[in-house]
């Protein structure tokens, strides 16, 4: 531009020269010079001396001189060539701010005559200056909240240089969220102003760096920028969120007050109060949940408020609340399992469910005696019970089932050894440390009858005077026998032999149960010397005629089997047989007997008005249990004005069959005293 100017100013110059000649010949007119700004010292703007038609030689002599009001040092002239030059830098926006047009006004003046010239050097405006920012950075708060295509007006650049120098046009460094419209106010030039093309997000995006560039339209073009700091404002737009949906935690029961369950930790992407959270069981969590467990709402502790109690309850399901402070607020959920774990806080449980006692003392070994349970309400190994038994005993313990256990025989017993046990059970889990419990069973042996009677000393020698009187009581023979009850009664005989021609039970008797020993008739130095008496046992059969001595004990005389067992020719009978003392043959009337063995044997022993010491019905047992088997001996009495019979009847049988049984055998008679009878005794069916 300038170039194009001044050889455009050259021809203009050129003509002016020449016209000036002709103006200032005429006197009047001015000189007129352009000089672009911040042209260098030396620069040249005219011929002063010869534009204004003064001689270089005159311009000493006539004392040529340049006054300006201020700007006196920027022009110059050379007085020997008269030339008008650039002295110092000449700054257009300085000299006249931002007028359109600026010039600088020259008064040259010589003297000899007195002469005044008036000369304009108009400053060329060249593109010198930048478009300018008031600050370097702008700062836009901007609400995330924002609708797209909002406005935001920025603050526009100034650029000093006039003209085209200063014509902006503006430029946003690429983004995505905003572009720039620029809004034309006339006269007052161009504002740019943001506009919002995509949503902002704090939580992504809390700020933005952009960059504005103005740009003049000088050749070169200069620019000039500002950042633009854009800040996004918080709006209540998350949820607080758990890390996890679900929390698990473990736990031991019976954990004390106010212990620390868990420490629910929520972020929040909102800023400020937005973020802020508290923390609460959900509407779903059971009352039941509610009074063992406490929220601290603030800090999102989960504590323990009540007993826990694995047994009771071993999981626990919490849903959890959580709440932001914004508006409106939002809410984030999550799940906590609370499982709780097994302390041995129980001890086992013994229980023995069943129990065969007493125990006969020739029960065999592996004989179940007793059926004993255990449990513990602990689980895991807390809960897994191992039994034992106390040490030293013919017993143990065997295990059936999973917390079951049979106490069985595990030796031999003897009564007479050991008549009892206290045997302890202690059942132990097996938690650590552990925990134990016992139960004791008293076992009780069961005599059988396996001792013989035995006399203290093998021999005795009695002394008896001659001629004593007949039926005298001469000795009494006492044997023992280590059995218990029944098994040890003993009963004495007489050892049958003979005595020279006589029978050795002629001379002397003995009482079967005293032991008394008489002597039937004098007796004779010679024809005795040695009596030998036998202790026998009743017959373990006749345990039932040991009961029945105690009702009917001197009405009823039962021998033991022995006598029959013993027969000549017949096979050993397993019942018992009876024989009355009363001297009527049919006052004892035995049964036929019925099957074999003890048990299935029957009879009916009738004892009638020939009976001396027949006992009244009110001294009669009613019945007779008897031990160790299921027989039951019963005793029937017939009503006193009994058209059939009037005996009574002793029923022994075995407790099921004896009602076929009799019928079978006895017919009709037994059946219909039955019938009619009072049975008050008959228990054999019951
Ligand atoms: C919660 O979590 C944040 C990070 O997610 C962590 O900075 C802060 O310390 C945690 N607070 C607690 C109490 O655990
Ligand atoms: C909640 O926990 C905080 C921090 O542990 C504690 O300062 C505040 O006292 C607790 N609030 C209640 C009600 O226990
Ligand atoms: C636990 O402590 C609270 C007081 O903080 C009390 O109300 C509650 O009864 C306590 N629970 C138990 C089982 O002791
Ligand atoms: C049967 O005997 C009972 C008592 O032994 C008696 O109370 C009852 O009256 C008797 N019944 C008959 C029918 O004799």
């Amino acid at each position: 531009m300038l170039i194009s100017r001044s050889s455009g100013q050259r021809v203009q110059r050129l003509l002016l020269s020449l016209l000036l000649l002709t103006i200032w010949k005429v006197g009047s007119g001015q000189v007129h010079y352009s000089v672009p700004e911040e042209a260098k010292h030396g620069t040249f703007v005219g011929r002063i001396a010869q534009d204004l038609g003064l001689e270089l030689t005159e311009l000493v002599p006539r004392l040529f001189r340049l006054a300006t009001k201020d700007s006196r040092e920027l022009l110059e002239v050379n007085l020997q060539n008269g030339i008008l030059f650039v002295n110092s830098r000449i700054d257009r926006e300085e000299l006249c701010g931002r007028s359109a047009v600026c010039s600088i006004h020259l008064e040259v003046i010589v003297d000899k005559p007195l002469q005044v010239f008036h000369v304009e050097v108009e400053v060329k405006d060249i593109n010198d200056n930048p478009p300018g920012f008031s600050v370097t950075e702008q700062k836009l708060s901007i609400p995330e909240s924002r609708l797209l295509d909002s406005r935001f007006p920025l603050e526009g650049a100034s650029d000093a240089d006039a003209g085209e120098n200063s014509m902006l046009t503006y430029k946003l460094s690429p983004n995505e969220f905003f572009i720039l419209d620029i809004i034309n106010k006339k006269d007052k030039g161009k504002f740019p102003a943001l506009v919002l093309r995509k949503l902002l997000d704090r939580e992504e995006n809390p700020q933005l760096k952009l960059l504005l560039t103005a740009t003049d339209g000088g050749k070169p073009e200069l620019t000039g920028s500002v950042s633009l700091l854009i800040l996004v404002l918080d709006a209540n737009d998350n949820a607080p969120i758990f890390d996890r949906s679900v929390y698990e935690v473990k736990m031991y029961e019976n954990s004390a007050n106010h212990t620390l369950v868990i420490r629910l930790n929520a972020s929040d992407a909102d800023e400020g109060i937005n973020k802020e959270m508290t923390y609460s069981f959900s509407s779903l969590v059971p009352s039941s949940i509610r009074k063992k467990f406490l929220m601290n709402e603030t800090a999102g502790e989960i504590r323990v408020h009540g007993d826990i109690d694995f047994e009771h309850t071993n999981t626990y399901e919490i849903h959890v609340d959580v709440t932001d402070k914004g508006t409106p607020p939002m809410v984030g959920h999550c799940t906590v399992l609370v499982e709780i774990l097994d302390d041995n806080d129980n001890s086992p449980v013994v229980v023995v469910t069943s129990l065969s006692l007493p125990v006969r003392e020739n029960a065999q070994e592996g004989t179940v005696i007793a059926l004993i349970s255990v449990s513990d309400r602990d689980s895991g190994v807390n809960g897994e019970v191992f039994c034992t038994l106390t040490p030293g005993v013919p017993f143990k313990l065997l295990s059936t089932f999973k917390n079951y256990y049979s106490l069985v025989l595990g030796g031999t017993l003897d009564r007479e050894t050991v008549s009892a046990y206290e045997l302890i059970v202690t059942a132990r889990d097996g938690g650590s440390p552990s925990r134990s419990a016992t139960a004791s069973v008293s076992v009780e042996v069961a005599d059988v009858n396996d001792n013989a009677p035995t006399f203290p000393q093998p021999e005795y020698t009695v002394f008896v005077k001659e001629n004593n009187p007949p039926g005298s009581h001469i000795f009494t023979v006492s044997a023992r026998d280590a059995d218990a009850q029944e098994n040890a009664l003993v009963s004495y005989s007489l050892v049958e032999r003979r005595v020279g021609e006589r029978a050795l039970s002629s001379y002397v008797s003995v009482h079967a149960e005293s032991g008394k020993v008489y002597a039937l008739q004098p007796l004779d130095h010679e024809e005795l010397e040695l009596l030998q008496f036998q202790p026998r046992q009743p017959n373990p059969d006749w345990r039932y005629s040991a009961s029945l001595r105690a009702g009917m004990h001197s009405s009823v005389h039962l021998e033991e089997a022995g006598v029959l067992r013993a027969g000549p020719g017949g096979p050993d009978q397993q019942w018992p047989t009876v024989s009355s003392a009363t001297p009527e043959p049919e006052a004892g009337e035995v049964s036929p007997p019925v099957g074999a063995g003890v048990n299935s044997n029957s009879w009916t022993f009738k004892y009638g008005p020939g009976n001396p010491k027949q006992s009244g019905p009110g001294e009669l047992p009613d019945k007779f249990i008897i031990p160790g088997s299921p027989a039951i001996i019963s005793i029937r009495q017939e009503p006193t004005n009994s058209q059939i019979d009037k005996s009574d009847f002793i029923t022994f049988g075995k407790k099921e069959e004896t009602k076929k049984k009799k019928k079978k055998k006895k017919g009709s008679k037994i059946q219909e005293k039955k019938e009619k009878g009072n049975s008050t005794t008959d228990n054999s069916d019951q």
